[in-house]
């Protein structure tokens, strides 16, 4: 299968920056319109739409290995946290919510608004884009309510060992939320060996879906201890029980889900994750490897300032690389139809499972055209 074919954007552009969207395939395509011809044809298919609900709900728990009645199907990652922590009591003496500074803004923000019920937030710092094991050591306390990690850093690529870190929380006693939006999608990633309670993240990026669709996994022996106060129609246990004087929760994970689910994402979403699991995670895993070994490589050989680590195993899909004018660096490459972003100084290239040999060059060569803006 030419993968690559399946993308029309490849036809003028390489486009390297999957890390903020996914590019757009022909299935996907076809997959807003077979929602538009449903829509218009049947009018109000509500039955197929809640089908197509529990059809995402499986992939997303087949993608984890998890079991579907660990999956709540959200709308972002925003409202996949604020689920979780509006479940959460920060009463009592085990208030604080430990969270590492690779986190994606909204995480951070969703835990610090947490303060007004009690909670404390400590911050776990990063040094030189690194954040050492022995820094959660000294952060997690039995003090500890939950630890906010992320997976992959949205900034400069980085992925943390989060089963170690894990291992670490567990011996205090802590719970575990890993927000794993930069990685899901491009490698195998097996829930039940991480260990994590929850696990966040959408479907915009290397899942090749749209935006308004994430997913919150929970693990099973936590989830009806947890009542969210964040709730809905779609959170009880039966929906259409349309009971006005009581909040009667799911007993699976669809507690933390809401109101009516955004349909057209659903349709996008099954097209890209089908895309994503008919190639198969390991295939682009191996390729994730090749591929940013080649930028790195590209980038060294030519002296410029690699910020993401040389080992595979310490970075995600993403390659970052120092800048000294970013913003006008994104723009002139741009110009030369290379699509790549920034954040933070560095020029984020984040090649997926479509980019080749050939779109890397166009980037090399945009690289030494623009040399004055390297570091
Ligand atoms: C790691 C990470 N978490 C969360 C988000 C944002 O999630 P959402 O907008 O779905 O709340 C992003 C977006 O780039 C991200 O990279």
């Amino acid at each position: 299968m030419n993968i690559r074919k399946k993308f029309p954007i490849f036809k003028k552009k390489a486009f390297i920056n999957s890390c903020s969207k996914g590019a757009l395939s022909d299935e996907v395509r076809q997959a807003y319109d077979d929602y538009l011809t449903d829509w218009q044809e049947l009018g109000s298919p509500w039955d197929l739409w809640v089908n197509k609900l529990e059809e995402l709900r499986g992939a997303f728990a087949t993608l984890i290995h998890a079991h579907p009645n660990e999956i709540a199907v959200t709308t972002s990652v925003s409202a996949s946290v604020n689920a979780i922590a509006s479940s959460i009591d920060f009463s009592g003496e085990r208030n604080e919510v430990v969270v590492d500074d690779f986190a994606f803004p909204t995480t951070a923000q969703i835990w610090h608004a947490q303060k007004g019920r009690g909670a404390t937030v400590m911050h776990v710092p990063e040094v030189e884009n690194s954040i050492p094991l022995s820094f959660y050591e000294k952060a997690i306390t039995e003090r500890t309510k939950i630890v906010s990690l992320t997976h992959v850093c949205y900034r400069h690529g980085v992925m943390q060992d989060v089963a170690e870190i894990i291992k670490i929380a567990k011996q205090k006693g802590a719970l575990v939320m890993v927000d794993s939006y930069q990685s899901l999608g491009t490698m195998p990633l097996n829930i039940k060996e991480i260990g994590a309670d929850f696990l966040v993240g959408g479907t915009l990026k290397y899942l090749l879906g749209s935006s308004g669709l994430g997913l919150l996994y929970t693990k099973q022996e936590l989830i009806k201890q947890l009542n969210p106060s964040s709730s809905g129609w779609f959170a009880q246990a039966d929906i259409f029980a349309m009971d006005i004087y009581a909040n009667t929760p799911s007993p699976t994970a669809r507690r933390f889900e809401t109101g009516t689910p955004p349909n057209p994402n659903l349709y996008a979403a099954l097209a890209g994750i089908e895309l994503i699991q008919s190639i198969g995670l390991e295939k682009i895993d191996a390729q994730r490897r090749e591929i940013t070994g080649m930028i790195k490589e590209g980038v060294m050989q030519r002296g410029f300032h690699l910020v993401s680590p040389i080992s595979p195993d310490k970075h995600g899909p993403m390659v970052s690389v120092r800048s000294n004018n970013v913003e006008l660096l994104v723009q002139l490459l741009e110009e030369d139809q290379v699509i790549v972003s920034s954040r933070d100084g560095n020029l984020r290239i984040s090649p997926h499972i479509y980019n080749n040999a050939d779109d890397i060059d166009r980037l090399m060569d945009g690289l030494s055209k623009h040399k004055d803006l390297l570091i």
